[in-house]
């Protein structure tokens, strides 16, 4: 099959971690015998700087065109003084509304190869862990295109006061909940609402929603927790969380914090959906790494490209349908931390300063090599 796959490389050390992304997928596709097209186009702070704006129209009619869209990450110092509507971050956000992609799935498991990563010790992680093993594995469904981010802003009292509100109807909840509860049928059945119903009425309103959906859903455990609890649980009892369905701004806040659970934020990949039928081609999604563009280490070839390679994995399954394809991909990650490559961020500090004999067993290497280790990993599994 012949698929669009629109690219965003953006800013930072968005095109070097898209750039090995990519090459993984061709090896898939040659094996396959999928033809991906990329079409690259201009987002963020490099449009602002070749057309004055962080989204291009020409960049939204062109991403609508494909079938789906690869982006790296946007945004950096230079352009951090620019009136909020110019920011680069408006380009996620313009993209992320103007694609409808309102289900934001963001996954955060703790791999074994990254154990000694994860700041919890054993006892943390062991805690409301079903099978009691130091482990978890959880999926935060962030709503993308409502509340906070998208209700009205603005300044008063010549500018000395400022609100932004957070708007939800019933059916921007009703969706993003089914997506939630699709994607807890296909894992460990439990869900939870995380919000903040004790004081926003917003929160109630996901709450008299999530009640009447679960009825439709009586074989998934539904829960709530106010988020403040959440932040509290997920460092204090990590493995009791299955899914996690929350609002556009709870949800970033969330996943941020899970991340740093995993080892790295580098690590982690996203999909963001405007519908989920497990088993069917999905219309457009966009998939990103939930970093950001770290313009601190930009350039250096020392940035993770795994967040980004495994988001491709996700394009593969929820955009094309191709899970044996995409399960390759995630496969061949694992084999090569197996190995021992770990990027900086990854690596055991220990093994730096050769304490631990993991010295002899891990090995750091730049982003490029990174990815082409993927790729041969997934050619040997082919071989
Ligand atoms: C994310 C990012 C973005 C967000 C920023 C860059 C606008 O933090 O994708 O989590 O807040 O959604
Ligand atoms: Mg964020």
């Amino acid at each position: 099959m012949d698929y669009a796959i629109a690219l965003v490389p953006g800013d930072g050390i968005g095109p070097e971690v898209l750039g090995p992304a990519t090459e993984v997928l061709d090896v898939v596709g040659d094996h396959y015998g999928h033809v991906f097209h990329y079409v690259e186009l201009e987002a963020g702070g490099k449009a602002i700087d070749s057309c004055g704006e962080p989204l291009p129209r020409e960049t939204l009619e062109a991403a609508k065109q494909c079938d789906a869209l690869l982006l790296g990450a946007v945004g950096g110092p230079k352009w951090d003084t620019l009136p909020g509507q110019l920011r680069p971050e408006r380009a996620l956000l313009g993209l992320r509304a103007g694609l409808g992609v309102f289900a934001n799935l963001r996954p955060a498991a703790l791999l074994p190869q990254l154990k000694d990563a994860c700041p919890l010790k054993d006892e943390v992680l062991c805690r409301s862990n079903p099978q009691g093993k130091p482990h978890f594995d959880l999926l935060i469904v962030r709503e993308l295109t409502g509340g906070l981010y998208f209700g009205a802003r603005g300044r008063g009292n010549e500018g000395k006061s400022a609100f932004d509100t957070e708007t939800y109807s019933w059916e921007e909840i009703e969706r993003v909940l089914r997506i939630g509860y699709t994607a807890a049928r296909l894992r460990r059945k439990r869900l939870c609402v995380v919000d903040k119903a004790n004081v926003l009425e917003s929160s109630r309103l996901w709450r008299e929603v999530a009640a009447a959906v679960a009825q439709e859903y009586q074989d998934i455990e539904t829960s709530y927790l106010y988020v403040d609890n959440c932040a509290m649980q997920l460092i204090r009892a990590p493995g009791q969380f299955d899914v996690i369905v929350t609002s556009n701004l709870f949800g970033d806040i969330l996943s941020d914090e899970a991340s740093v659970l995993t080892g790295s934020i580098g690590m982690l990949p996203s999909a963001s959906l405007s519908s989920f039928v497990p088993g069917h081609k999905g219309p457009m999604g966009m998939y990103e790494p939930i970093h950001g563009s770290a313009p601190d280490i930009a350039g250096q070839d020392i940035a993770n490209p795994l967040g980004t390679i495994l988001s491709g994995a996700m394009l593969l399954r929820y955009s094309f349908n191709l899970e044996e394809a995409a399960a390759a991909v995630e496969a061949a990650v694992q084999t090569v931390l197996d190995a021992g490559l770990r990027t900086k961020d990854i690596l055991n500090r220990s093994a730096v300063y050769g304490t631990e004999k993991k010295e002899k067993t891990e090995k750091l290497v730049g982003t490029k090599a990174m990815g082409e280790a993927v790729c041969r990993a997934l050619a040997q599994t082919w071989a």
